[in-house]
């Protein structure tokens, strides 16, 4: 693994306000990812998973703290900035597939590359090419209502890892399988990884996910333990 950062959190604190509670999800947390990464962030129910991976998604702002994506600052006051930061360098996976219903699986991981105005030849033979290595080169053409849930999230991880990002988040992405397709799911995801040169940072309280972690930290009263 390479010695300098893909990621590196300082001193991050985040809290949530619901009328007169605040509550402390995340306490001065540092942290450094790797390029290369196959990361797992564990914890109960509630413990701030969500939140965290949500922060070094950019998709939401911390309270405190900094944030560097390489050699480069995240700049939380410049909100065009942030979306730009997050759809050129990551890609989501989450519990609920959430796939678009009314496009095929093709269209679905399509959807990215036309955001990054990719050329018209290149989204398609990308969009096949990266169905084929998540094993559904045979359902270009299914609709997500057509596709097991297993089938959907590999969609999902198509859509995820076509255009290239740096870093993928995965927030509990077998929480909706069971227990044989979760085990495909990570299989998959941990041979993206070796073959195909993807990070991976996942939030999950899954064993299944744990076991195949190369990195594995614990989140317990706002604080990030390796
Ligand atoms: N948008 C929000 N507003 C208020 N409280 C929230 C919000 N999001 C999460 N929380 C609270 O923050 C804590 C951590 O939540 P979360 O990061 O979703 O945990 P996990 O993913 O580990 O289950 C929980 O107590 C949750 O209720
Ligand atoms: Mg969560």
């Amino acid at each position: 693994m390479s010695l300098k950062p893909l990621l590196q959190l300082e001193n991050i604190s985040k809290s949530y306000k619901l009328g007169s509670t605040k509550t402390q999800v995340l306490d001065k947390v540092n942290a450094s990812f790797y390029p290369g990464c196959f990361s797992v962030i564990a914890g109960s129910s509630g413990s701030g998973k969500s939140t965290l991976l949500n922060l070094l998604g950019c998709l939401d702002k911390p309270d405190k703290g900094e944030y560097w994506l390489e050699n480069k600052k995240i700049n939380y006051a410049n909100k065009k900035e942030m979306s730009n930061t997050r759809m050129r360098n990551f890609g989501f996976i989450f519990q609920s597939f959430n796939l678009i219903p009314v496009l095929t699986a093709k269209e679905n991981v399509e959807l990215p590359m036309y955001l990054q105005q990719f050329s018209k030849e290149g989204i398609r033979n990308r969009s096949e090419e990266i169905l084929k290595i998540v094993g559904l080169g045979d359902k270009l053409k299914n609709k997500p209502s057509e596709l097991s849930g297993g089938e959907q999230q590999r969609v999902a991880i198509a859509r995820a890892i076509v255009s290239k990002p740096k870093l993928v988040f995965a927030d509990e992405p077998t929480a909706n399988l069971d227990r044989k397709n979760a085990e495909k799911i990570v299989a998959l995801m941990k041979n993206l990884n070796k073959e195909h040169d993807v990070s991976f940072i996942f939030a999950s309280h899954d064993d299944t996910v744990i076991n195949a972690a190369n990195e594995l930290y614990g989140i317990e009263n706002g604080c990030l333990k390796s």
